[in-house]
Order: C-alpha cells, then structure tokens, then sequence
C-alpha cells in the first residue's frame, strides 16, 4: 500500500503539500527523510516513547535530537524555550528543517516552534500515533497550552510534507490506538458536511470492519487514514483558518475539551474525550429536534461496536461542563458555537446565547 494525499491550501502561496502514507518499514522511511532532507540542518523532536521504541532503526545524529516527554502536559512555554534554544545552539537557519515524530503533543509542539523561529521554518510531521495520522499531524494547526486552557497559544503553520507509515501504530497501546479511533467516528459523522468530491460511506464502512480494527490490519489503517485525511483536506483546503467550514472538525469537541479539562487530562486521553463529547452532542441533538431516533441510535450503535459506553461517563458534573465549554476559545463573549449532528453524516452550526441553559441529559436514551 503506497498512497499519496495532496493537501491544497489556494489563500496561501506555496502551502501545497504531500501525505505519503504507506507500511514500507522504518528503516525505509529513515531513507526517505534522509533523502528529503539532504544538506540541510535538522532538529528532530522525538515523543519520549517513540524514541524509546524505534530511536535505534532510525539512527539520528544525537546532536541533532530533541526528546519530548509524553503528555498534554509537556504542551508548556518552558518546553516550548528549551527547544528554541536547540534550535539556536544547533544554528539553525531559515533554509533548515524540523522533523516532528510522534503524537499529537509532539507536532503541535514542534509545528509551533517551526511557526515561530525566525519568523517560520520548514517543518516535517511524521505522526505515530493514529489520532495524530488522522487529525492533528494534518492542516496546520500548531500550539502549547496555557494554565487557563488547551492550544491557547499557537499558529497556522503548514507542514512542508507528512510521512504517515502504519508500522508505529503496530506498538500502540491500546488505550492509545483507542482514543485515535475516537477522532476516525467523528469523521463518520461529519463526511457530507465536508464537501469532498468522492462519497466514501466511511460510517457503514466501520460498521463491518471492526475485526480488521482489532487486528490492525494494514490495509484496513491506510484505508481509514486515507478516508479521513481526504475529508479532512477537502476541509482546509476551503477553509485553512477555520473562518466557517472548519468548525466542523470540532464535532464532538466542545463538550469533548470541557471533559478532558474537569479530569486534568490524565482520566481521557484526547480521542476518549472526543467519544464523550459526541456521545452529548448526539444527546443534544436530539433533545432539540437536530437529528431523529434513527439516526441517534445508528451513532450510538457504531461508538458501542467499537467499544465505547456511555454508561462510563454518566457521573461527570453537568453544570461543570456547561462553565467550561462557555468559556471554550471558540466562543466569543456572548454566543457558543456548537457543531450539532443533523441528518446522516450532516452537521450544522448552531450558535446559542451564552446565558441559556443547554437542554442534554447525562442518562442517555439507548
Ligand atoms: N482538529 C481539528 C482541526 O484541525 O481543525
């Protein structure tokens, strides 16, 4: 399997970029980046466990790497300046380069510093985590985290090209590989919203393929990976700043953040959070006459296949989740924008007034 995904962003001049995705082995893709970076400077940025694991096969320079902690909470400014500092002390210029391997926390970090050294650095994502394959590794979006909130503080950086290969998600854990699977269901929910000239069906899609799913079947990753990174293209490319279209992307993500932030981070990984936020926002929906029985149980029927129980989460605080999600950085000081699930595979936009109360229910109809 060897694909090519082309993301096409036309507001900006020259952020077209390549997503290779294939299961050649590491040692190839070593090559690769070796070849695609050839007479350049390099700071690599290594998750801590991804270095642990494949830091050997692919054999850089020690000089030239940074390690990572794993954890939303490594996303700090203290981190942020220490890995400034590499880059000064390695002399890097703007014609260098920083490859980012790892997960979600090691791209939005590393995006970041390539956004902001010197003004803008090429950047390399190589994801190897599914959530990261799916989502973040894509569109550019970079950032750390602040005490009062998550990615508050962050740019849109493209990426220079992205190295997806489905042998490091192999060595998921399963909670990992899990919360990554979190963010595969969004894109279920949302694929006709996304305007994308082909018609995937990626919900029934899922719906047959979950022995393929546990089995981390290759052909079944680089399909999933393709589904998802096709519409999520399709999305930044019309929409790079999330000005309207891209607020499609955070289905789920509202409520999703607010739970992650009452747990610290440390009960929900990023994708669990996401699960949970659907799980409401399906609620919602129905409750306020978005979406029909039908539909909703359809969802609710696809989340629990793959292991996903609303049962689990029942206890957390309502009137918490509702204090957090107003003060979520996409709303402004009167009106909160959800993403709310219509008909099959459709989202809306609806936007309420901050000071209403939000009608869901923590018992979920089944
Ligand atoms: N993760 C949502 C986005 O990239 O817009």
């Amino acid at each position: 399997m060897d694909l090519t995904i082309d993301v096409n962003i036309p507001q900006i001049e020259s952020s077209s970029y390549p997503i290779f995705i294939n299961d050649e082995t590491i040692a190839k893709l070593k090559e690769t980046l070796d070849e695609k970076t050839q007479g350049k400077k390099r700071l690599v940025i290594f998750s801590q466990k991804v270095y642990k694991l494949y830091g050997k096969i692919l054999n850089f320079d020690k000089k030239e790497i940074f390690i990572l902690k794993d954890g939303e909470n490594q996303k700090t400014l203290k981190n942020f300046q220490k890995i400034i500092e590499k880059a000064i002390s390695l002399q890097l210029s703007r014609k260098d380069v920083i490859i980012a391997i790892g997960g979600g926390v090691v791209g939005d970090m590393s995006g970041f510093v390539a956004s902001s050294y010197m003004r803008g650095i090429e950047y390399i994502q190589v994801p190897t985590t599914l959530l990261a394959c799916v989502d973040s590794s894509v569109g550019g979006k970079t950032a750390i985290d602040m005490p009062n909130g998550k990615n508050y503080v962050g740019a849109f950086y493209q990426p220079s090209a992205v190295y997806i290969n489905t042998n490091f998600l192999k060595t998921l854990d399963e909670k990992q590989y899990k919360s990554g699977f979190g963010e595969v269901i969004k894109y279920a929910f949302i694929e006709k919203s996304c305007n994308c000239s082909e018609n995937y069906n990626l919900l029934e899609y899922l719906q047959t393929n979950k022995e393929n799913y546990e089995k981390r079947e290759d052909e079944f990753l680089c399909k999933i990976i393709e589904i998802c990174l096709n519409l999520k293209a399709s999305v930044v490319s019309q929409d790079e700043k999330e000005a309207g279209l891209r607020k499609i992307l955070n289905l789920g993500h509202t409520f999703g953040h607010a739970i992650e932030e009452i747990t610290k981070y440390k009960r929900y990984t990023h994708g669990y959070g996401v699960v949970q936020g659907l799980m409401y926002i399906f609620n919602y929906a129905l409750n306020n006459g978005f979406c029909d029985k039908k539909y909703y149980d359809k969802a609710f029927t696809l989340m629990n296949i793959y292991g996903y129980h609303p049962d689990k989460f029942c206890f957390i605080n309502k009137k918490k989740v509702m204090q957090l999600m107003k003060t979520d950085k996409k709303s402004d000081s009167t009106t909160l924008t959800l993403i709310v699930p219509s008909q099959e595979k459709v989202v809306v936009e609806h936007k309420i007034d901050k000071t209403q109360e939000l009608t869901f229910s923590v018992n979920y109809q089944n």
